[in-house]
Formats: structure tokens, C-alpha cells, sequence
């Protein structure tokens, strides 16, 4: 079976690739966990400086699989909160190159990466309330810091399109590129950052962090207890339905 996350240590830059192209790189139950397993060992292992986070096939990441959404609210171990913890919790630099699709969690991991590069191809969407949810991942707390509340809650409200410059201009991300220099220049920053000592390394991300951590755990504890609520609430069986039958959703019945 092919890895849902491909790694390659090039010169200390973990290149960590989201690989279900097919799919956009739609991240299911494996890759989670693959996802975790990587941001953990990345962590641990003295040879990884900083980790490049991309996505394969020209698209970065289209959020969690609505195919198989049932496992996140049934009764079964769903590895979504220990994944998104490890990259929180991950403490060397993380760098994001960023085209094509970036959806639901394939953008709100973006919020705890040090800096985005993004390609002029990027579609940036908060899908949650057309979805019948609400953020996830420590977006609740992560994007207000980021980019301050007034634009966060119109990108949360409205689940509007966010194309490279808008995201540049409001702050998600430092530098849009074209899509064909993208990975190059982020990888070339990565090198530039890798050749610095790892523990200092640590400490700047360590004290860039800290005042953030705390409001993350807190975030990310209230998102889960919304997610119970709302994950197979009817608007949500409806938004999920509605995406697999390739339709638009209706919740006027509701
Ligand atoms: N879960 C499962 N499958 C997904 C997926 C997801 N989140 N996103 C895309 N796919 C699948 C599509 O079903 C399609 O599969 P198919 O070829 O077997 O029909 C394939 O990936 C390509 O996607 P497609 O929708 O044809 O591409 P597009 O360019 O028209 O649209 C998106 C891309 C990302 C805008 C659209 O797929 C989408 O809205 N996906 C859902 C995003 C989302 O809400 N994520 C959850 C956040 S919590």
C-alpha cells in the first residue's frame, strides 16, 4: 500500500508530503496517523532542523475525508485530535509551501506552521459552518491571533474562497509565489533555516510559542466538545450527503 505521507531528509529539511493526490490529499484514518507518527518522530530526531509541509499532485490538502466522516463521530478511537496535537506540540521550525486546493484542515494546520509560502493557484477555505460544524484544530484561537478577529470571523462565517493574495495581505501567509517556483523557494528558505544551531533553533520557536500554547489546549478542548455536538447533527448528515452525491446542500427542511 502506498504511504499517505511521504518524508525526505534533504540537508536537515524534513520535506513532509501529503500524498493522496486522487483525493486531493483528503486526509482519512491512515494518514492521520501517519501524520502523527512523522510530526513525532521529526521531534525526536536530531538529523530534521525544521520540517517543509506540501502537498502532492499540485494541491495541498482537501481537509478531513468525508467519506469516511462516520468514524469521526462514532464510537471508534478517531486519531484527529492526537495528529493535530503532535503538530502543535511539534517544536522546531515547520514551514508550509502551499498551491491548489488548502480546505478545512488542510488549512487550519496552516495556522500553527512558522511561515506559508504560498503558489498563486491557492483556493484557502473554512468550510465548517456549510459543513453544519465549527473550527477545529486550534483555528478557533489560532486564526483571531493570526490575522485578528474582525477578518477571522468573516473567513469562519462566511466559509468565503481565499485566494494567494488575500492571504498574503491579511496574514496567513508571508510570500505568494507562481505555482512552478513554489516548492524551490520554500525549500531554498528551509535550507537557509536548517543551517542554524537545532537548539537555538528550538528556543526561537519555543518563545515565539509559548504565549500561545495555552490558548490552543483550551481551543482545541472546546472545538472537540462542539464537534461531539455537531458531528452527525442533521445539518451535518445533510452537508456530508450533499458532498458525496456531488450536489449543493439544503437546509431549509432542517
Ligand atoms: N473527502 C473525501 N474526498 C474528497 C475530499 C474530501 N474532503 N475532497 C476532495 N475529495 C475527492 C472528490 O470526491 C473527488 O473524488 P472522485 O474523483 O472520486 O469523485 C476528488 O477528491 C477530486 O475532488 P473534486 O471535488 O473533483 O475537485 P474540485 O477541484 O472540483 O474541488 C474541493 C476541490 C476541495 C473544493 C472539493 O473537493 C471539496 O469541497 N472538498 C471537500 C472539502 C471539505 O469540505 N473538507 C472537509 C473539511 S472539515
Amino acid at each position: 500500500m502506498t504511504a499517505t505521507i511521504l518524508t525526505e531528509n534533504r540537508d536537515g529539511v524534513l520535506v513532509v508530503t501529503l500524498n493522496r493526490p486522487d483525493k486531493k490529499n483528503a486526509i482519512n484514518v491512515e494518514m492521520w496517523v501517519e501524520m502523527r507518527e512523522t510530526f513525532k518522530a521529526a521531534a525526536e530526531d536530531d538529523a530534521v532542523a525544521c520540517v517543509l509541509l506540501c502537498g502532492a499532485g499540485g494541491h495541498f490538502c482537501a481537509g478531513v475525508d468525508l467519506s469516511g466522516f462516520g468514524d469521526a463521530f462514532s464510537d471508534k478511537e478517531y486519531p484527529f485530535e492526537s495528529a493535530a496535537r503532535a503538530v502543535v506540540e511539534f517544536d522546531k521550525p515547520l514551514i508550509g509551501a502551499v498551491q491548489g486546493v488548502a480546505v478545512g484542515g488542510g488549512a487550519t494546520v496552516l495556522f500553527h506552521a512558522d511561515i506559508v509560502y504560498v503558489g498563486e493557484s491557492l483556493r484557502m477555505r473554512l468550510p465548517f459552518v456549510s459543513l453544519g460544524l465549527a473550527p477545529e484544530w486550534g483555528s478557533s484561537y489560532m486564526l483571531q491571533a493570526n490575522i485578528g478577529a474582525q477578518r477571522a470571523a468573516e473567513l469562519f462565517y462566511t466559509a468565503q474562497w481565499i485566494d494567494a493574495d488575500k492571504a498574503v495581505n491579511c496574514g496567513i501567509a508571508a510570500a505568494v509565489l507562481p505555482d512552478a517556483n513554489l516548492f524551490n523557494h520554500a525549500l531554498a528558505k528551509a535550507t537557509e533555516i536548517a543551517q542554524w544551531p537545532l537548539n537555538s533553533l528550538r528556543e526561537t520557536k519555543r518563545t515565539l510559542r509559548m504565549h500561545h500554547l495555552e490558548a490552543i489546549d483550551a481551543a482545541i478542548n472546546a472545538e472537540q466538545a462542539v464537534w461531539k455536538r455537531q458531528a452527525g447533527s442533521p445539518e451535518n448528515i445533510e452537508a456530508i450527503t450533499a458532498f458525496m452525491e456531488k450536489r449543493p446542500a439544503d437546509f431549509r427542511n432542517l
